[in-house]
């Protein structure tokens, strides 16, 4: 049996800790709150703040974890080095917890180093560098702070057709907005071109120990506001997209080395496939899984792969789709109103977090549905959104 530290104790950090149950081991859930959904369903909590190096010091030393397994990216990897340096199997591993936290160290990696298609991008460390950076890059573009994620601090900048606002003005918004969403102290930005893509997919890869390397059937997702609305496997691509994506799926996961499972993110465009990000780690959209699309789901198969199991096929075995349900308001003690009618659907499940508290759009709980191989995919994800709207979240108003 392993000890595992699970450094973040979401939604899929709760779907994980069920997958190594399973599998007999022990897990300390780490959160910054208490009673978050995985520390519900763990051996043990803790309730620290994670940008804190101290505090992860602190409760690595207490805990002695054969494995820390990093759920979310707001976490202080620099101390991961350290972690590894003592035996500790860090989650992919130290190197690719770190770059994936920085967007400036990822793209880089991809464009420069392994020379992957992806949006024309500059830096930006003021507002003066983010209006030279504008000009060279175009209208529109997309600004990002280099440390955030769940669309955080990120937007759009666009052609002002009807001349109200000038360009100068709309940047500068788009540069207060990022330092208002940034993480942590640091101020530089990614300004891309803005991919007019026709939609963006997600591919699961699975790095392995003996570095056999799988990859998923494609899931499809929408974006709103920064998290993904509804997600749905298989999504539809040309043949030689998908290997084009595979190919950059292998070489991106192998640079960044060790093994679980990748959530690596495309756009899908007229003139070809463009890299967009990745998450070294279980990835929302590939909550679909849980619709029993694969063998295994994305929760099993990282799992197997952190700890040294073999995993000798992934097989789609429906098709299937989610689509999340969101809370409306801030409170606590969160009641899920319309849930008999959301269930009382064939081929259809729902999964509620257990979340102790509600903000305006956070995810509470997803909805699941599928059916056989080679039925209408876009029919399923239709079903999805219907079973998703059945559910309203309410809450006591603090
Ligand atoms: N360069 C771009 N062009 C068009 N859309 C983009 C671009 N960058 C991001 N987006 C949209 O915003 C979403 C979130 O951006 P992403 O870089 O994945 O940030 P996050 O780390 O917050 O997920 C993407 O899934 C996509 O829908
Ligand atoms: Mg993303």
């Amino acid at each position: 049996m392993k000890k595992i530290m699970l450094l973040g104790s979401g939604e899929l950090g709760k779907e994980f800790v069920i997958a190594v149950k399973r599998l007999g081991q022990y897990v300390i859930a780490v959160d910054s709150y208490n009673d978050a959904p995985a520390q519900q369903v763990a051996d043990e909590r803790e309730v620290i703040n994670m940008l804190d190096g101290n505090e992860l010091d602190r409760i690595v030393a207490k805990h002695q974890p054969d494995i820390i397994v990093p759920e979310i990216e707001a976490i202080r990897t620099e101390r991961f080095y350290d972690y590894e340096k003592q035996g500790i199997q860090v989650v992919p591993s130290a190197r690719a917890a770190n770059f994936t936290m920085n967007r400036k160290a990822i793209r880089d990696l991809a464009a420069k180093e392994l020379g992957l298609k992806t949006a024309k991008y500059e830096y930006a460390n003021s507002l003066d560098e983010l209006i030279a950076a504008v000009k060279i890059i175009g209208i529109p573009c997309v600004v990002k702070p280099l440390m955030s994620s769940s669309g955080k601090g990120q937007s759009v900048i666009k052609n002002e057709e009807d001349g109200s606002t000038s360009l100068t003005t709309s940047i500068e918004k788009a540069w207060k907005y990022a330092q208002a969403g940034k993480r942590g102290d640091h101020t530089e930005v990614i300004v891309e071109a803005f991919v007019n893509f026709n939609s963006e997919i997600t591919l699961l890869t699975v790095t392995q120990k003996n570095g056999n390397t799988l990859l998923c059937p494609p899931i499809g997702h929408r974006q709103e506001r920064g998290d993904y609305q509804e997600s749905w496997q298989p999504a539809e691509i040309k043949p030689e997209h998908l290997k084009e994506a595979r190919s950059i799926a292998n070489k991106v996961t192998k640079a960044l080395t060790g093994s679980g499972i990748w959530g690596v993110e495309f756009f899908l465009a007229d003139d070809g496939v463009y890299f967009s990000e990745l998450s070294p780690r279980p990835h929302d959209t590939g909550m679909v899984t849980l619709a029993g699309t694969q063998n295994f789901s994305e929760f099993e198969l990282h799992a197997r792969a952190v700890l040294g199991l073999p995993i000798p096929e992934i097989i789609l075995e429906r098709v299937g789709a989610s689509a999340v349900i969101l809370a409306s308001n801030e409170g606590s003690h969160p009641i899920y109103i319309g849930i008999e009618n959301a269930m009382d659907n064939k081929l259809s499940d729902i999964r509620i977090f257990g979340k102790p508290t509600t903000r305006p759009y956070r995810r509470m709980a997803v909805a699941l549905t599928y059916d056989k191989t080679g039925s209408d995919v876009d029919a399923v994800k239709q079903r999805a959104i219907e079973i998703a709207k059945k559910v309203k979240v309410e809450s006591k108003a603090f």
